[in-house]
């Protein structure tokens, strides 16, 4: 049997036409601003595409390009001016920054109202408590993914592979949110086969490629790839091309959570934009 293709391009031109919509109702224009190192060819290129999907979307997107002299204290002035920026919405420190800053304060200076990565701790401790605020963009996207598709979530037991906390602890607490059944492995998990084989939905975000095969899937799961580590000039996802052959459903790298994350950032933008234009006067 051959797996479902989640095409998260699909998907994701779906989510972006349905917030362009809702913006061009709007009578201003939200504003999104990107942070990023300028040495870090990835982070160009991830900055670039959000940058290109928010435009798009009818949002003004504008990036701040750090040179490798930029101290943390003009890196916090930067952020609070941003905070302080009522014409500004979104706030997004693209990581990783260079070696000697330290990104923990950055993220943590983001006005949340403003924090369309949900990288503040603020963010954080919203997400698990079950309160409303603004939650990351990967994880935010698996999940956009699966109700594009009419996956059911609820009562699911979703293993996820990989606890970062740009993707696998948000999608542990988002999935729990959504009442899935929850299993949050890492390079230290025993036995990794027998938990992800009993999963309903597998969620590989451990940056390792093609770690997950067939032997490891049940029959039938859904599997969502995270993973795009450069190899031989490529991007390889953390899925074997095997797990295709007994999965249900599985998304394709490229094509698959990248496109998501990328429209959930510009999702998140509008929230961010809404909540704060509806309560700033
Ligand atoms: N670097 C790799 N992934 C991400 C992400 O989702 N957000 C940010 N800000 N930086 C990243």
């Amino acid at each position: 049997m051959a797996a479902t293709v989640l095409d998260g391009r699909g998907a994701a031109r779906a989510l972006t036409a349905e917030v362009f919509g809702q913006i061009s109702e709007l009578s201003y224009t939200p504003r999104l601003v990107f942070i990023r190192a300028g040495d870090d060819p990835a982070s160009g290129a991830y900055v670039r595409s959000k940058s290109r999907m928010a435009e798009r979307a009818g949002i003004r997107a504008e990036t701040r390009l750090l040179d490798s002299g930029t101290e943390q204290v003009e890196l916090m002035r930067l952020i609070s001016e941003l905070n302080d920026d009522r014409d500004v919405d979104g706030i997004l420190v693209q990581l990783p920054l260079y070696p000697h800053l330290d990104s923990r304060p950055v993220l943590a200076a983001v006005d949340p109202a403003k924090d369309v990565d949900g990288f503040n701790p603020i963010n954080v401790g919203r997400l698990w408590s079950g309160e409303p605020g603004l939650f990351p963009a990967t994880p935010m996207g698996l999940i956009r993914l699966l109700d594009h598709y009419r996956i059911p979530i609820t009562g699911r037991h979703v293993v996820i592979v990989g606890r970062s906390n740009l993707v696998g602890k948000p999608a542990a607490g988002l999935f729990l949110r959504r009442d899935a059944t929850v299993s949050l492995a890492h390079s230290r998990t025993r036995d990794l086969t027998s938990l992800t084989a009993a999963a309903d939905i597998v969620v590989a975000a451990a940056g390792v490629p093609a770690m997950i095969t067939a032997s490891m899937v049940k029959p039938g799961a859904v599997v969502l790839d995270v993973g795009q580590s450069p190899v031989d000039g490529t991007l390889r996802g953390d899925v074997a091309p095997d797990v295709a052959d007994v999965a249900s459903a599985l998304t394709p790298t490229p094509g698959g959570t990248g496109p998501m994350t990328v429209a959930m950032v510009i999702a998140n933008t509008l929230s961010a934009a809404r909540s704060r234009r509806s309560t700033d006067g």
